[in-house]
């Protein structure tokens, strides 16, 4: 039979019939801080949907560029996520350049084809961010200086890259960055 007593602090003890106490305040403790988690999560769930991004969030965390006009030897330069992208439709004799540097020669040693989709060698997507200390490099515009290399050059310290946009010369440490990016098709391209 259970029995109950007072002890010295106060609190109360359950015995049960086999002897085992149970202090009745620590279980209306637990019982409360319960309540309590439920109610956290509760009111936690709200707040965490509000903080799930809203369409119009997504869309800017992607964008698509049509490439159609983009002929070969020319590039645009568009804008993700507030920063510009260069796509640059190479010629075939730029893709040669690119693929005759020994890598040993390179700084940030990376094919064209490592910076490039299967089949797709001749849309080169970089971020337009020189990654010396950010500059918007030149190259993209018609008679634009695109440096000794052929691809693009930064005026702001002198930054030269290669047809792939692989650093070759001045203090930018690696190559423009190659962004996420699939076609969606031969025409269109969703960055990010
Ligand atoms: S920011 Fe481009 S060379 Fe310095």
């Amino acid at each position: 039979m259970a029995t109950l007593e007072q002890s010295a602090e106060g609190s109360e003890t359950i015995h049960a019939d086999g002897g085992e106490g149970v202090r009745r305040r620590d279980f209306i403790n637990v019982a409360a801080l319960s309540f309590a988690g439920v109610g956290v999560v509760a009111a936690t769930l709200p707040l965490i949907t509000q903080m799930n991004p809203s369409a119009d969030v997504l869309a800017l965390a992607s964008t698509e560029v049509d490439i159609s006009k983009i002929a070969p030897g020319q590039a645009i330069k568009t804008i993700w996520r507030k920063q510009p992208v260069f796509v640059r439709n190479l010629t075939p004799q730029e893709i040669q350049a690119a693929n005759r540097v020994p890598l040993g020669q390179l700084r940030d040693p990376q094919t064209l084809a490592e910076r490039t989709k299967p089949g797709k060698a001749n849309w080169l997507i970089t971020l337009g961010v020189c990654t010396h200390l950010g500059c918007v490099p030149l190259g993209t515009g018609e008679g634009e200086n695109r440096g000794e290399y052929g691809g693009y050059f930064c005026p702001c310290h002198g930054s030269h890259y290669d047809t792939a946009a692989r650093i070759r010369k001045g203090p930018a440490p690696i190559n423009l960055v190659v962004p996420e990016y699939r076609f969606v098709s031969d025409t269109v391209v969703q960055i990010g």
